[in-house]
């Protein structure tokens, strides 16, 4: 029996293909850099199942052009870089991996917060290039982080356990989320707050909501207006949330102490952007997730996707569970 052709457009945790193997045909993209687009057009001729990153746009004209594709397996809790529409559309249910990287995620949004609020990297770039500036009553000081108040914006698995660990700084927690979740309330110490008071009382604000259009710069020239004087401002989500030149503004104006991202927009931020001459900006390339263990977990689960569609069965973990109702 010919075994279904798959395509993934990254090489991954090595057991995870192995598994992949036993079902299918398996062609992998060599580069370490995403596929271009036209390979991708190219190779969803053929393809059966998708195995992809977020960095691959899998646009409507991409799905529209995959005769025979069953299955799109994400290796990312976020999914915006697919046309789930276009997915749902022709019945192609879409696998994402929530859950195994919220506590690495969460890690690192409170390394983020950390280094931010302590001038790690400023101070650590100062050392390297050889300034070791005497002890003073007024270098590199920076911003308390116990018992301030963090406001979290997305209060999903990542955003609550961002709130979880925020409890050992004894921090006052607040959170804004399209849906109330007063078990959490209780049980996390935290209280709900519209985004206009959320982000007047704040310290420490940080983004954990998924991305979607309607959300596109969410946090633009007028919402860092409203932030106090001196807040600190955390993005793990995704680029496309933040208006990074009211960003740029927020900085410079010092209206912000300073802020911590791990995502941008465009990915990568390019060359010679001007934030990146910004001291009390700390950016790092999307790696939230990144911890060894956390992204081959991650790769078992977009494999056990992968192969769950290309079987017709129900994908664990669905961006799209419409396709599995009657229609
Ligand atoms: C990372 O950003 C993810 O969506 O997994
Ligand atoms: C991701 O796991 C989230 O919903 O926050």
């Amino acid at each position: 029996m010919n075994k279904p052709f798959v395509w993934l457009t990254r090489q991954i945790f090595e057991p995870a293909i192995q598994k992949i193997s036993e079902v299918a045909e398996v062609e992998i993209w060599p580069g370490e850099n995403p596929p271009p687009s036209d390979v991708i057009l190219e190779k969803v001729q053929q393809a059966e199942g998708l195995l992809t990153m977020l960095t691959d746009p899998i646009t409507a004209s991409v799905i529209e052009n995959a005769p025979r594709l069953k299955v799109i397996s994400q290796m990312a809790v976020g999914f915006d870089n697919i046309d789930v529409d276009a997915a749902t559309r022709r019945g192609i249910p879409v696998g994402h991996t929530p859950g195994v990287l919220t506590e690495t995620t969460a890690d690192f949004a409170w390394a983020l917060l950390m280094a931010a609020a302590r001038r790690v990297v400023e101070a650590n770039r100062e050392v390297h290039q050889g300034i070791w500036r005497a002890w003073g009553p007024n270098v590199l000081t920076g911003v308390d982080v116990h018992g301030a108040t963090l406001g979290i914006i997305g209060f999903g698995r990542i955003g609550q356990a961002v709130a979880r660990r925020a409890r050992g700084f004894s921090m006052k927690v607040l959170y804004n989320d399209p849906q109330r979740d007063e078990q959490a309330e209780k049980t996390l110490n935290v209280e709900y707050k519209d985004l206009d008071t959320l982000l007047q009382e704040s310290d420490f604000i940080s983004l954990h909501t998924y991305y979607t259009p309607q959300l596109h710069h969410l946090i633009n020239r007028q919402r860092f207006e409203q932030m106090k004087e001196g807040a600190i401002f955390i993005n793990t989500a995704r680029g496309g949330l933040v208006d990074h030149q009211a960003l740029q503004w927020a900085l410079e104006s010092k209206k912000l102490a300073a802020a911590a991202l791990d995502v941008f927009d465009p990915e990568p931020i390019p060359a010679g952007h001007p934030l990146l001459q910004l001291p009390n900006l700390i950016i790092t390339p999307h790696i939230a997730s990144a911890s060894t263990f956390t992204r081959q977990k991650m790769a078992f689960i977009a494999a056990e996707n992968l192969i769950a569609g290309l079987g017709g069965e129900k994908l664990t973990f669905c961006a799209n569970p419409q396709v599995y109702q009657a229609g």
